[in-house]
């Protein structure tokens, strides 16, 4: 099966009364016949489920669907089809912490950028240091500076990244990344939100972990909150990670997963949607007289445009751009939008746009905002899937107007 196949063929259940859409099972716990049957599911010597907590139809359909779709026609070291396992959180941030809960203990250190998502900054910031464990950032995109932390530093003992990175739209070398982490045996985990499979598939350069913001492109239609973290060390993900899943207890409702479920059924479809106009929207913004800049990986002009070409299918939906008049600027430009949506999030149907000086950065020190490239007049967009002469109208007589 081809990927837009899989997108909606895959993670098929079995239901006893051929529900042609996987139904919502929507139940806390499940029946046994037998005490024997009961004792066997608790010894994990059937298939039986036992308690949504830990296990549900629903969520695991789900979860093989994701897993499935990272996969795609990759290969493991032994020349076999890639075996993936997936789990789904109820959230996000779910699903980043019981993977880093579950991987780090006291003394041990994460290797990362300065610009992952603030929500997993903040978990390693102020969450896991009480626990001992601690995070260093650097310039990743420097092989060689990563090396030689990693060299001279053995606490580190996982490299952590997201690519293309909020808000400037960073691309990380996830081959280059990859080879260091295999090198000094540590474990590398990436952030796929932002690309979905459909864009990136990091398990071809050898990470060891992919999770994702469901919330955002594999769910598509902003319905539902939810996580997923996919591993390749099946061992890991079906006993120690199973767990600490279970005891964090962070797992995804049948609902939501049901939401993402059918989400993936057009991911393929709207990862190309949003990829065009995206390209077609960083194309008009490069010209237009009220814009400094424009971080699109999709541009020639981008210094990371070949490096993004290698490792994503398109360049996906997500853009930033600085305007040449400041912070008042971008504030007139907020306020005279009528199309797209003010709004944090990304990767929904409808265009989304943001000025984190202004909105989800406000009261955050200007120094470090600036050490990040969240300038006075950077402007965040999520692009939809709209007809592109609608959000290009909209954003021109904003920026006419600011
Ligand atoms: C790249 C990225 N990772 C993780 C998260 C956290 O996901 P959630 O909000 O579903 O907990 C977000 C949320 O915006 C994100 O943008």
């Amino acid at each position: 099966m081809e990927f837009e196949s899989k997108c909606i063929h895959s993670g098929e259940l079995d239901d006893q009364n051929n529900a042609h859409i996987p139904p919502i099972y929507s139940t806390s716990t499940f029946k046994f016949n037998s005490v024997d049957e009961g004792v066997k599911a608790f010894l994990g010597e059937n298939d039986n489920y036992i308690y949504s907590r830990w296990d549900n139809p629903t969520v695991n359909a789900t979860a093989k669907k994701i897993a499935e779709l990272e996969a795609f026609d990759l290969k493991d070291e032994n020349g076999n089809l890639l075996q993936l396992h997936g789990k789904m959180f109820s959230s996000g941030m779910g699903a980043i912490s019981t993977l880093l809960f579950s991987l780090l203990k006291n003394g041990d250190k994460i290797l990362t950028h300065g610009t992952i998502y603030g929500g997993s900054a903040e978990l390693m910031d102020k969450i896991l240091p009480k626990s001992g464990i601690t995070r260093k950032n650097l310039e990743l995109k420097d092989l060689n500076l990563v090396e030689e932390n990693i060299k001279n530093d053995s606490s580190i003992k996982l490299l952590y990244f997201e690519t293309p990175a909020n808000p400037t739209i960073d691309c990380y070398d996830i081959e280059g990344l990859c080879s260091i982490a295999k090198k000094y045996n540590i474990k590398i985990v990436i952030d796929n939100t932002f690309c979905s499979p459909y864009l990136q598939q990091p398990f071809k350069y050898g990470v060891d972990f992919s999770i994702h913001s469901t919330t955002k492109y594999l769910n598509g239609h902003g319905t539902a909150i939810g996580g997923v973290v996919i591993g390749k060390d099946i061992e890991f993900m079906k006993n120690e990670f199973q767990t600490t899943f279970k005891l964090i207890g962070a797992s995804l409702s049948p609902f939501d997963a049901w939401l993402v479920f059918n989400g993936i059924n057009t991911l393929s479809l709207r990862m190309e949607k949003h990829s065009t106009n995206a390209f077609t929207i960083a194309e008009f913004l490069e010209k237009h007289p009220k814009v400094s800049k424009v971080n699109y990986l999709g541009l020639n002009s981008n210094p990371q445009h070949e490096l993004a070409k290698k490792q994503m299918k398109l360049f996906g939906g997500m853009i930033s751009f600085e305007l040449t008049n400041g912070f008042d600027a971008g504030v007139k430009l907020m306020d005279n939008i009528k199309f797209c949506t003010l709004a944090a999030s990304l990767g929904t149907l409808d265009t989304l746009i943001l000025h984190p000086a202004s909105m989800s950065h406000l009261g955050v020190d200007k120094a470090i905002l600036e050490e990040h490239g969240i300038t006075d007049s950077l402007i965040r967009l999520s692009v939809g899937i709209e007809n592109v002469k609608d959000i290009i109208e909209d954003l021109d007589q904003a920026l006419n107007s600011s």
